[in-house]
């Protein structure tokens, strides 16, 4: 046992005490922060894909190895421990069934009618510009980045002009081949990040909008109001050329985004963006079903609080990939693999 005088007890709970006020007024700004600039997504016109809360479609899926071999019956918290590469999440029933029955989890949730979670994960960061006054007073001074990850249970691909088995360019617009849609998947995990790196302030500097697999980033103009694009993200594979809106706008401090009918590729335009010019492929935007996502947001505070099992999980959200043209390898598949968790190497912002 250790032990101590009078004195150095109360001075151990008096600095006790103010470590633990400092830390929960500095969460609680943090978490007004993440809370006021949630994006407000407008689903397209007509989207059939809409999103859904992780524990619903975990209900539904099974963890199955490389082989499509059932593993366990349910991803739960046992199973996230094993963290294992290859693994998947199956669906129970076929997707042909599950995309013939309309009421299926497959749709997803109309988040204006019933509540539908995002998940918004803060990394607090210990600035090197931070001084011990700044420390005495923390509440004014937020330093962390933030990342909202949008579930949707099934991703719509696109068409695509084949001619057997080999893809082709539309000539005069028009397919002399067969349309064939590629890039269905099951499970979709869509993001936008922001970061406060500034002294004193309840501004983001920062905005990152992640469209398939580039993105954006976008610095915050308080005159105006509005994100005014900074850079592409640089990044090592070959990815798709979007050609990203020049500004986000904002409502009430929400930046305004849009999800891609189908694909769900965030936007901060209404109407046609090309994402890819050769072959040419486009999503469409537009005002459909506005979705306040601050309503029902899912905090969790990275390395200072325990995370939901699911988030441990290193396999694939979704069935493998199936229906190939060519080899399986080029990855030409009416089915893509699903995407990987939402704890991920790659980062928009790093402290
Ligand atoms: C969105 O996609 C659905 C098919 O999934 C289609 O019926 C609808 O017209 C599309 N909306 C727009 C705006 O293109
Ligand atoms: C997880 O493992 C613990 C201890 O090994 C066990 O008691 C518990 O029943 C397991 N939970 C599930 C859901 O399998
Ligand atoms: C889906 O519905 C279509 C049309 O009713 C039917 O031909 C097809 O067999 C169904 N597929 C599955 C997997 O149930
Ligand atoms: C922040 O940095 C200081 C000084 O480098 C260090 O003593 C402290 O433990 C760090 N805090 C966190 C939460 O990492
Ligand atoms: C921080 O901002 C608040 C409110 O905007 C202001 O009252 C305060 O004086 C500022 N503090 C510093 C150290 O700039
Ligand atoms: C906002 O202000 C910035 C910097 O002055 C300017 O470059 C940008 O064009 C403005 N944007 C709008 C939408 O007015």
């Amino acid at each position: 046992m250790i032990m101590m005088n009078f004195g150095q007890l109360l001075c151990t709970s008096v600095l006790l005490f103010s470590m633990l006020h400092l830390t929960s007024s500095f969460a609680s700004t943090v978490d007004d922060l993440v809370r006021q600039w949630a994006p407000l997504v407008w689903l397209s016109p007509g989207e059939k894909f809409m999103p859904y809360d992780v524990d619903s479609f975990l209900n539904n899926v099974y963890v199955a190895d490389e082989n499509g071999k059932r593993i366990f019956p349910k991803l739960d918290r046992n199973v996230s421990q094993y963290r294992t590469k290859g693994w998947h999440l199956n669906t129970y029933r076929p997707i042909g069934e599950l995309l013939n029955d309309t009421n299926s989890y497959l749709y997803g949730s109309n988040p204006t009618e019933n509540s539908v979670p995002i998940y918004a994960l803060v990394s607090e960061c210990n600035s090197s510009g931070r001084t011990e006054n700044d420390v005495q007073d923390n509440a004014e001074n937020v330093y962390f980045h933030v990342a909202y990850w949008i579930f949707y249970p099934y991703n719509l691909g696109k068409e695509v002009c084949v001619i057997g088995n080999i893809p082709t360019v539309k000539l005069f617009n028009t397919c002399i081949g067969s349309t064939k849609t590629l890039g269905n998947h099951i499970g979709d995990w869509e993001h936008m990040s922001s970061s406060f790196f500034k002294k004193n302030s309840t501004v983001p500097n920062s905005l990152y909008v992640a469209v398939h697999d580039a993105g954006a980033y976008y610095t915050y103009n308080e005159e105006n109001r509005t994100f005014q694009f900074q850079e592409v993200k640089k990044q090592n594979q070959l990815v798709q050329t979007p050609k990203f809106p020049k500004i986000v706008r904002t409502q009430g401090d929400h930046p305004v985004l849009f999800s891609a009918n189908g694909s769900h590729g965030l936007w901060s335009t209404a109407g046609e963006n090309e994402y890819n010019k050769l072959p040419k492929l486009t999503d469409r935007t537009g005002y459909g079903t506005p979705w306040k996502t601050w309503n029902n947001i899912q905090i969790y505070h990275l390395g200072k609080e325990p995370l939901p099992y699911w988030m441990n999980f290193r396999g694939t959200w979704g069935n493998p990939k199936k229906n190939c043209l060519l080899i399986k390898k080029l990855g030409l598949c009416e089915y893509f693999d699903g995407p990987e968790g939402i704890i991920r190497q790659n980062q928009d912002y790093y402290c």
